[in-house]
C-alpha cells in the first residue's frame, strides 16, 4: 500500500511517500481501508520525538491516530464486524509505527466503532481522538456533575470543541477561552461564558462572572495557562490537563485534585459518542479537507496552535 512515512524524527520535511506492506489483521483485529485520516497535534509531537519515553517507536513510521473508513477483512475471532462495515477509530497502538496516513490499518476489533450515519467520512475522521479525550477527561477523570462550573481552555480547538458540548449535555455551566475571532464560535457550541484570553487575563474575566471559582478546569493548552488556572479551582475541585502534569505539591496545598490524562482507545465509549452525534446531541466540529500530499503544510499550520475544528486528509 501507499503511505506517507518518516525514516527518522524531525519536521514536516521528513514526510515522504513509500510503498509498504499492507498489514494483515491478527485473530482479534479488523483491516480498515481508510477513507480519511484526521490530523492531531500529537502527529507532529511524535514526529519531533516527544513521545519516545511513553511508547516504543519503529521506523519507517507512519503518523496518524484518527481514521474513518470501511472494514475490508476481519480476523478469525472477530464476530462483531464484517467486511463492508463503515467505522471510525482512535488508532493508537502499543508501538508507534503503523498510523493512518496510509491506505489501510489493522485495529483491535474492540477499539473500533460504527461511523455516525449522518456524517461524511471526512467529518467522522475528525472525531475519535479529540472526542474520546474530552469524554474521558470529563466523565471519567473530572466526574463533572450537573450544575457545576467548568472552565474549558481552547474551546475552539479539537478537544475543547467537544468538551464544551459534553459539559453542556451534562448540565454544567460552561466557561471557555479562545481568541477574539473565535468568540462567536464558542457561543455556537453552547458556551455560556466565552472568554477572550487575548484582551484580558482570563482569571480576571472568570472572577468578574463568579467569585466562587470553578468546580472543574479542563486544560487543553498547558504552560502558563495551566499555571494561571490553579487559583481558579475551588477547594475540593478538579484540575485536569491533557498537556502538562499539574504540580502535585501545589494541588495538595490548595486542596484540589490535579491530574494529567492521556486518552486511551475505547470502542464502547466511541460508540456512545457516535450515537450522540447521530441523535444530534453533539455537533461534529467543522472539518477542513486536504490532500494527504499536503500533510507537511497542514503540520506547519497546526504547530501554530490556532486551528478551528479539524484538518482531515483524503486518502
Ligand atoms: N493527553 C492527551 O491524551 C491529549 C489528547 C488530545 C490532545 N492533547 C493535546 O492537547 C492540546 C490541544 O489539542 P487539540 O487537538 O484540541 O488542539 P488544536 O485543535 O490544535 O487547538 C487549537 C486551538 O487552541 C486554541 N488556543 C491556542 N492558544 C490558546 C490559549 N492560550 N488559550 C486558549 N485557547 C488557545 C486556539 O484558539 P484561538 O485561535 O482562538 O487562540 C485554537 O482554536 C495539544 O497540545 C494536544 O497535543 C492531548
Amino acid at each position: 500500500m501507499k503511505a506517507l512515512v518518516m525514516d527518522s524524527f524531525g519536521g514536516p520535511e521528513k514526510l515522504h511517500w513509500a510503498e509498504v506492506p499492507t498489514p494483515v489483521p491478527a485473530a482479534n483485529e479488523v483491516l480498515v481501508q481508510i477513507a480519511y485520516a484526521g490530523l492531531n497535534p500529537v502527529d507532529w509531537k511524535i514526529a519531533d520525538g516527544h513521545l519516545q519515553k511513553m511508547l516504543p517507536h519503529h521506523f519507517p513510521l507512519i503518523l496518524g491516530w484518527d481514521a474513518a473508513g470501511t472494514i475490508t477483512q476481519v480476523g478469525k475471532d472477530v464476530k462483531t464486524w464484517k467486511a463492508g462495515d463503515k467505522v471510525f477509530a482512535y488508532c493508537r497502538k502499543p508501538a508507534v509505527q503503523w498510523g493512518t496516513y496510509a491506505e489501510y490499518i489493522t485495529l483491535e476489533a474492540g477499539n473500533v466503532a460504527k461511523a455516525p450515519s449522518n456524517l461524511t467520512f471526512a467529518q467522522a475522521a475528525g472525531v475519535p481522538l479529540v472526542a474520546l479525550t474530552a469524554w474521558q477527561a470529563l466523565h471519567e477523570v473530572a466526574l463533572l456533575k450537573p450544575g457545576e462550573n467548568i472552565l474549558v481552555h481552547a474551546g475552539a480547538g479539537g478537544v475543547g470543541g467537544y468538551a464544551v458540548q459534553f459539559a453542556k449535555n451534562q448540565g454544567a455551566k460552561v466557561f471557555s477561552t479562545a481568541g477574539t475571532k473565535n468568540q462567536g464560535f464558542l457561543k455556537e457550541l453552547g458556551v455560556d461564558y466565552p472568554i477572550d484570553y487575548t484582551t484580558k487575563p482570563f482569571p480576571q474575566s472568570v472572577r468578574e462572572v463568579t467569585k466562587d471559582g470553578m468546580d472543574v478546569v479542563f486544560d487543553c493548552v498547558g504552560g502558563e495557562t495551566l499555571t494561571q488556572s490553579y487559583g481558579l479551582v475551588k477547594r475540593g475541585g478538579r484540575l485536569v490537563s491533557i498537556v502538562d502534569t499539574p504540580d502535585k505539591n501545589l494541588c495538595e496545598k490548595l486542596g484540589i485534585y490535579g491530574v494529567f490524562h492521556f486518552v486511551r482507545p475505547d470502542g464502547a465509549e466511541l460508540t456512545q459518542i457516535s450515537q450522540a452525534l447521530e441523535n444530534e446531541k453533539v455537533k461534529a466540529l467543522p472539518v477542513d479537507e486536504r490532500k494527504l500530499a499536503d500533510a507537511a503544510e497542514a503540520h506547519r499550520e497546526s504547530r501554530k496552535r490556532h486551528l478551528r475544528g479539524k484538518i482531515v486528509f483524503k486518502i
